[in-house]
């Protein structure tokens, strides 16, 4: 039986990259399973921390995240809909996995290694300046695959962007297997989706993100469709009037492409290029009109769920209060087995 497991940070409403990479197919594994399967979705707020955070407004976004869960169809009767800050065995088990993860698999991240560049070259005006960069912000892929690893996850449903922090959590249970003897975790796999990276609205070289400076680079799960209209409307492409799929080349028709055939198709994989050749003749505003329509018809019912579950806070915090009492049973057993292996269960 698989355990499926992902996580999000309650850093802002989730956007179309965040839907379409990740928690649409966390929808599709969770309405799929197998009897036995685990599906196991987790709101991470000790890493929404490594970055400054407003603490009134920390605890807003957790309710925000988690009614925006919901809204995009996790059930918590067929899902473990928790937070990860409720279940100190995350930490814990985190603690453990530092003192046997060499600091030089960490230096090689690219998220870290991007932050320190950004930082190092701060301007007065940048966000991040070396200050922020603390040991917790270091040690961020550790707790990551902390929290795969103390369920025991088999498959891990992320993004691209992701990629190697998941082939860090690998390398860490390998690590901790090898140390030990023990076939204590299993190897945890990606899952993709056919939009594994969706792209800037208003920079076609980045990923769609929630830090971006603009909100117009970006449409929320939460915007109505007059603004998914504008913001399509106005997404950067280049100058060339016919359309051609060449996500190399075009990345910003590219984008659009892949964001059309993926709102109108679950398939995990597409013939893009076959989408690009039916647009042979005609014009990007035609292009972009069909990807807006696409958009809303998704994105619309989610919007309308979210504004009734979000008017409910006293239900969300039973749902996220029985997720975290199933979710510390389950963590409490790995804790007890890796305390066990490693020489720390007796006094
Ligand atoms: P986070 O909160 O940045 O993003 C949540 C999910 O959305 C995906 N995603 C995207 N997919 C496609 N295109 C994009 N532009 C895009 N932007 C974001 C991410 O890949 C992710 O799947 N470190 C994780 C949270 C985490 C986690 C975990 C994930 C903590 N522990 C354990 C899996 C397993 C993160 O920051 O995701």
């Amino acid at each position: 039986p698989r355990v499926i497991f992902s996580g999000i940070q309650p850093t802002g409403i989730p956007h179309l990259g965040n839907y379409l990479g990740a928690i649409r197919n966390w929808v599709k594994l969770q309405n799929t399973a197998a009897p036995g399967d685990t599906v196991i979705y987790c709101i991470v707020g000790y890493h929404a921390i490594t970055l400054p955070q407003d603490p009134v407004h920390l605890e807003t976004e957790r309710l925000n995240m988690l009614a925006s869960l919901l809204a995009c169809g996790i059930n918590p009767k067929l899902s473990l809909l928790y937070n990860q800050d409720q279940v100190p065995e995350h930490t814990e088990l985190a603690w453990i996995l530092n003192c046997i993860t060499p600091v030089g698999w960490l230096s090689r991240m690219t998220t870290w290694k991007s932050k320190l560049a950004v930082a190092r070259n701060a301007g007065s005006e940048d966000e991040i300046d070396e200050s922020m960069l603390n040991l917790g912000l270091f040690a961020y892929p550790v707790l990551q695959a902390a929290d795969i690893m103390i369920h025991k996850s088999t498959h891990v449903p992320v993004g691209d962007d992701q990629t190697q922090h998941l082939e860090l959590a690998q390398d860490i249970a390998r690590a901790f297997n090898h140390k030990y003897g023990d076939d204590l975790f299993p190897m945890p796999q990606q899952l993709s989706t056919s939009a594994k990276r969706v792209l800037s609205l208003r920079d076609p070289a980045q990923k769609m993100s929630k830090s971006a400076p603009s909100d117009k680079s970006r449409i929320l799960i939460t915007d109505d469709p007059a603004a998914i209209t504008a913001k399509i409307r106005g997404a950067v492409t280049d100058s060339i009037t016919e359309i051609t799929y060449d996500p190399e080349g075009r990345p910003g028709v590219g984008n659009l492409i892949s964001v059309l055939a993926a709102c109108t198709s679950e398939e995990p994989t597409l013939d893009l290029d076959a989408i690009g050749r039916s647009y042979q003749g005609r014009r990007i505003q035609d292009l972009k009109q069909d990807v807006a329509d696409a958009v809303i018809a998704k994105i619309d019912p989610i919007r309308k769920e979210y504004e009734r579950i979000r008017a409910e806070p006293s239900w969300l915090r039973d749902v996220s209060e029985a997720g975290t009492v199933l979710a510390r049973e389950r963590a409490s057993r790995t804790m007890l087995e890796v305390k066990r292996t490693v020489g720390l269960a007796r006094m």
